[in-house]
């Protein structure tokens, strides 16, 4: 499945969901699931660079996460650390840059400190922008974001009257990134969970019955396709819109 580049969304966020589904229906243990779901978090960036999308942000670790079983914890981490050792020439070959969003002082040193080498030497690639959440929950930005501003009020840098979108935009984790144009989430369930809730304001959701490491580039493009054939209002009236 092909699609043209006009009206390709500017930005995709996806919750890449049913890694352990997909492994427990296949009698395989959770583990098995997230590497799958590490091939098709790949091929999601291959596309996305091949067909003109400019930002793409996945949802890799929840600030809920880290409730999770330690040793499914460490194989994630070790996923993570694993994939930007192994993908970072990759990703300087496709131009493609490298962000984090969420609170990464969590994560293990030696990740941190990888992830952080890895952003640094990709910040001038400016094909893509692959953003990973990463110990991420949307209501933890929005906190972080309204105590930086109180802060800057109480020491008079900036007053009450200047705090609007724009200001509140500069305060989250993904300043300098567009709205989300289209939410993607995979294995059937119909739900945001605490993911970029601010930035998809106007988003077009998208639900597949996929699970995560089923869902490949003919999916996404389904996505696209289904995106394109929406019409986007903002409020407005369809006569305005054309
Ligand atoms: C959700 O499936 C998936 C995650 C919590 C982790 C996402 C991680 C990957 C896709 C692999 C690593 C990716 C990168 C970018 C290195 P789940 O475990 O919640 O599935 P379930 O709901 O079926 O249990």
């Amino acid at each position: 499945m092909e699609t043209d580049k006009i009206n390709i969304p500017q930005h995709i966020a996806i919750i890449m969901d049913g890694n352990g589904r997909w492994a427990t229906n296949k009698g395989f243990s959770r583990d098995k699931g997230h590497t799958e779901g590490r091939e098709s978090a790949k091929e999601m960036v291959r596309t996305c660079a091949k067909i003109g999308v400019k930002n793409l942000t996945l949802f890799a670790f929840s600030s809920e996460n880290w409730k999770r079983p330690k040793l499914e914890i460490e194989l994630l981490m070790g996923l993570l650390h694993n994939s930007l050792i192994t993908e970072l020439k990759e990703l300087q070959k496709n131009n493609i840059r490298l962000k984090t969003i969420g609170d990464t002082s969590k994560l293990p040193l030696v990740v941190r400190k990888f992830l952080e080498k890895v952003c640094d030497q990709t910040k001038n690639n400016d094909l893509m922008t692959l953003t990973l959440a990463l110990s991420y929950g949307s209501r933890d930005e929005i906190i972080n974001s309204v105590k930086e501003i109180a802060d800057k009020v109480k020491n008079n840098i900036i007053s009450v009257e200047k705090i609007d979108e724009s200001l509140i935009n500069q305060h989250l984790y993904t300043r300098n990134l567009p709205d989300v144009d289209l939410m993607i989430r995979t294995s059937g369930e119909k739900r945001i969970s605490n993911f970029l809730l601010w930035q998809s304001a106007y988003a077009e959701l998208y639900f597949s019955d996929k699970l995560w490491p089923d869902f490949k580039s003919e999916h996404l493009l389904k996505a696209i396709e289904d995106y394109k054939s929406r019409e986007r209002r903002f409020g407005k009236t369809s006569q305005q819109i054309i």
